[in-house]
């Protein structure tokens, strides 16, 4: 039995940005917070299936208040560029989910010197939420420092949600020095969604008494184009998995829950807090991959 959010909250006059939310439990993320009123942005890297997502959503919520802006995780540029224009044109920012994500990306460096599913599933995130809270970064590396307006914490309460995975369970002891490492497929996959779990904590941890809090959260297994590489999988996924209706609703929990604030940090399944993975309780890594993570992204 899968738990529904029971929230009733009306989020007029809010606005959310989802990561990834042309397709999947990004979409259905979307979807509901439309249905409630809300602004909402997808930030998505293919203009085409976006702009279809959001002409569907307004159609289907009569909401008009929801746009497309452009974001490609595998690009730190974009992810700056995106963030300035966020900061630019929005006056608020009330919730951020970071729910884009791939797997079985191959073994490749991004032009930021960074491997591709690290940067896509964890380095751009911990970037995109750090501008969006204002942090300052630097230029070109030409140490050229600028000091971004702090939306999410403007807009307090607010908060920020990373989409992880169960799969986090997986790694017992994550190895800081081989974060940038393609070290196989599937571990890969499995460690961005560890970091996203650190990187949750840290976060909490460092907005203490800011307004912001934030989450992590698996959302079950769910058929989505996640398992679009394979038919065999697909066909079983569509019999046997979540819905990605389902599998939003732990997101959409995090988002709009009162009261929740307590469990600042914590990790959800099920709309459920869950004690923290064996591999996930160690918080001086979560400290020192923080430290290596602002170096990579050039925030440090
Ligand atoms: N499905 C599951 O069983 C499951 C289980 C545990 C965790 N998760 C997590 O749940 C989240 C959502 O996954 P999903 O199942 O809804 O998968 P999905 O249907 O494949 O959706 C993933 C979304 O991420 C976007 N994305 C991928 N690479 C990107 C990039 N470089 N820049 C910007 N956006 C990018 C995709 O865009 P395109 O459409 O353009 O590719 C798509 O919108 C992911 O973080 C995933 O790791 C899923």
């Amino acid at each position: 039995m899968v738990n529904f959010c029971k929230s009733s909250k009306c989020l007029i006059g809010k606005t959310a940005i989802v990561t990834g939310s042309n397709t999947g439990i990004g979409y259905e993320t979307a979807l509901e917070f439309a249905k409630r009123g809300c602004r909402v942005i997808l930030a998505c890297r293919n203009q085409e299936k976006a702009i279809q997502a959001r002409d569907q959503i307004a159609a289907l919520t009569g909401n008009e208040n929801v746009l497309f802006k452009h974001l490609d995780l595998e690009s730190l540029d974009s992810v700056r560029e995106f963030a300035k224009n966020i900061n630019s044109t929005e006056d608020r920012l009330d919730i951020l989910v970071n729910n884009a994500g791939a797997a079985n990306l191959p073994d490749r460096l991004t032009p930021d010197g960074l491997q591709l599913e690290m940067a896509v599933n964890y380095f751009s995130p911990f970037l995109l939420t750090n501008l969006l809270l204002g942090m300052r970064w630097t230029e070109n590396k030409n140490f050229l420092i600028i000091s971004l307006p702090d939306l999410l914490k403007q807009s307090a309460p607010s908060r920020v949600i990373n989409v992880s995975s169960v799969l986090a369970k997986l790694i017992s002891n994550l190895n800081l020095d081989e974060l940038n490492k393609h070290t196989g497929d599937f571990n890969m996959y499995n460690k961005t969604k560890l970091c996203n779990i650190y990187f949750t904590q840290e976060l909490a941890r460092r907005l203490q008494g800011s307004g912001v809090t934030t989450y992590s959260l698996h959302p079950g297994v769910v058929h989505t184009d996640f398992q679009r590489f394979s038919n065999v999988l697909n066909y079983i996924a569509s019999k046997c998995f979540k819905t990605a209706e389902e599998g939003a609703q732990t997101s959409i929990y995090l988002s709009l829950e009162d009261g929740i604030e307590e469990y600042n940090g914590q990790h959800f399944e099920d709309c459920k807090p869950v004690k923290p993975y064996c591999g996930a309780r160690d918080e001086d890594k979560a400290k020192k991959l923080w430290e290596i993570s602002e170096r990579m992204v050039g925030l440090k």
